[in-house]
């Protein structure tokens, strides 16, 4: 595949943990653990193939609302996945960064996660941004207030408000927004994930279960997106103009 076609960002929506566990008659936090596995092999495979950022949704907003002994097990997994994989990501040249709301994170896992992010921020490779707590509508929210305080300081006018200004206010502002987007378990919504950075991705849904999803699973969604015409308004003859020249 030419590099031209690979997508810059590709963010994810693991899904299908569970139900990959009730089919092997496990409980369903054997499947969070083997979704840990499967996120930890794609971020290597994103190193290999020279993809700028991954973004993956761990935990949404909504989530809270499980049984609390899955909402515990999964705040466990990601303390200790931090604690366990630092070193790794580190040795990886990955630059890592979690995104979402943290207050509701006990002490402990905002230590690890400010000790993670500190520790890889002048990484230059991959850029992998885990997305914890997090809501699309959460994050325009943030937006919006940060523009509103401005406003009440007298800094800015309502007036002076654009897309870009609103724009330089959400997570991940100083990335590409995402080319490429990935939903594994056949469910094709986007579950209040990046409502704001979505407006020109492409949708690609997968069947895969999330802890199946492996290489060949990613090469199916890169061949999907290298087939891709993106048009951002412009007519499909406008493109081809472009592209000659
Ligand atoms: C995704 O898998 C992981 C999280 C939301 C934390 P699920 O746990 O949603 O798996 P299913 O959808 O029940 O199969
Ligand atoms: C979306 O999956 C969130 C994550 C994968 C973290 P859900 O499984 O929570 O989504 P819904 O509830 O089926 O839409
Ligand atoms: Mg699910």
């Amino acid at each position: 595949m030419n590099t031209m076609d690979l997508p810059r960002h590709i963010a994810v929506i693991m899904d299908g943990n569970g139900r990959w566990a009730t089919k092997r008659h496990l409980p369903r936090f054997a499947g969070h653990r083997a979704g840990l596995e499967a996120a930890r092999e794609l971020a290597t495979i994103c190193v290999k193939k020279g993809i700028e950022v991954l973004t993956l949704f761990a935990f949404s907003s909504e989530n809270w609302l499980r049984p609390t002994e899955e909402v515990s097990f999964l705040m466990d997994l990601f303390l200790t996945a931090l604690e366990r994989e630092a070193d790794k990501l580190h040795q990886q040249n990955i630059q890592l960064r979690i995104i979402g709301e943290r207050d509701r994170f006990d002490v402990k896992l905002q230590q690890q996660i400010k000790r993670v992010e500190a520790l890889t921020a002048k990484n230059t490779g991959l850029k992998l941004n885990i997305a914890v707590n997090y809501g699309g509508r959460w994050d325009i929210t943030e937006a919006c207030k940060k523009l509103a305080l401005e406003v009440e300081k007298g800094l800015l006018s309502s007036q002076d408000i654009t897309p870009e200004l609103v724009n330089q206010k959400m997570a991940l502002s100083d990335l590409p927004p995402p080319d490429l987007f990935i939903r594994t378990s056949g469910e094709q919504r986007i579950s209040n994930f990046m409502l704001w950075q979505f407006a020109y991705t492409e949708l690609y849904f997968s069947e895969a279960l999330w802890p199946d999803f492996n290489e060949t699973e990613l090469e199916k969604a890169l061949a999907f997106f290298a087939g891709r015409e993106r048009r951002f308004g412009y007519t499909s003859e406008q493109i081809r103009e472009k592209q000659h020249a």
